[in-house]
């Protein structure tokens, strides 16, 4: 009969033992669940501080594309021989043209939609590659549908007698209109 009470009394504790435990359990179990909420509260709070922080960011470097500068020296009036100098067309989008008594500046787009034109050396003349237009080595058109020539950039020469070109202005030559090829600005008389 002692026997058995003492059997019951370890049975008993290790029962109220067994439920401790199974709090204990669950206690660490709700830790758990509580730290990972609080750290997944925090990796989502940091990421809205973190956009945020960056949205401001913005602010101050607006989107903006780099262009090649349109004002540049390309160098001597004597670095230039007569005919078509295509040295700045990559760089630059001009060709430097001399011819006996003048220096001018193409500015490299097709009158008709604005492709690249290709100097054609062996046949002296500029060709578009888009639809065909033909242009004689100073840039005047004369086959396919562009409808004017090409137009020329500002040149000028600095007091140091370098050439400077200035793709922002552009001279014309319109059917019907008087020519700006003539104008100052658009050539350097050499
Ligand atoms: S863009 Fe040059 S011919 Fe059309």
């Amino acid at each position: 009969m002692a026997a058995s009470k003492k059997g019951g009394a370890v049975s008993g504790g290790s029962l109220i033992e067994r439920i401790k435990a199974a709090l204990r359990a669950e206690d660490r179990e709700e830790q758990v669940k509580i730290q990972s909420r609080r750290r997944l509260v925090g990796l989502l709070t940091g990421g809205f501080l973190t956009a945020n922080f960056l949205m401001f960011l913005r602010f101050f470097f607006p989107r903006t594309i780099f262009e090649p500068r349109t004002q540049f020296r390309i160098g001597l009036t004597t670095d230039f021989a007569i005919g078509v100098d295509t040295r700045f067309q990559k760089s630059n989008r001009i060709w430097v043209v001399r011819t006996t008594d003048r220096l001018f500046v193409i500015f490299a787009s097709c009158t008709h939609l604005g492709c690249t034109p290709d100097w054609k050396l062996s046949e002296a003349k500029f060709k578009c590659p888009c639809h065909g237009s033909g242009y004689d080595p100073e840039g005047r058109n004369y086959e396919g549908p562009a409808p004017r020539p090409m137009d020329r950039a500002y040149v000028a020469l600095d007091p140091q007698g370098r050439i400077v070109v200035d793709t922002s202005v552009l001279y014309r030559e319109e059917k019907g209109q008087p020519t700006q090829f003539d104008s100052p600005g658009s050539f350097i008389q050499v």
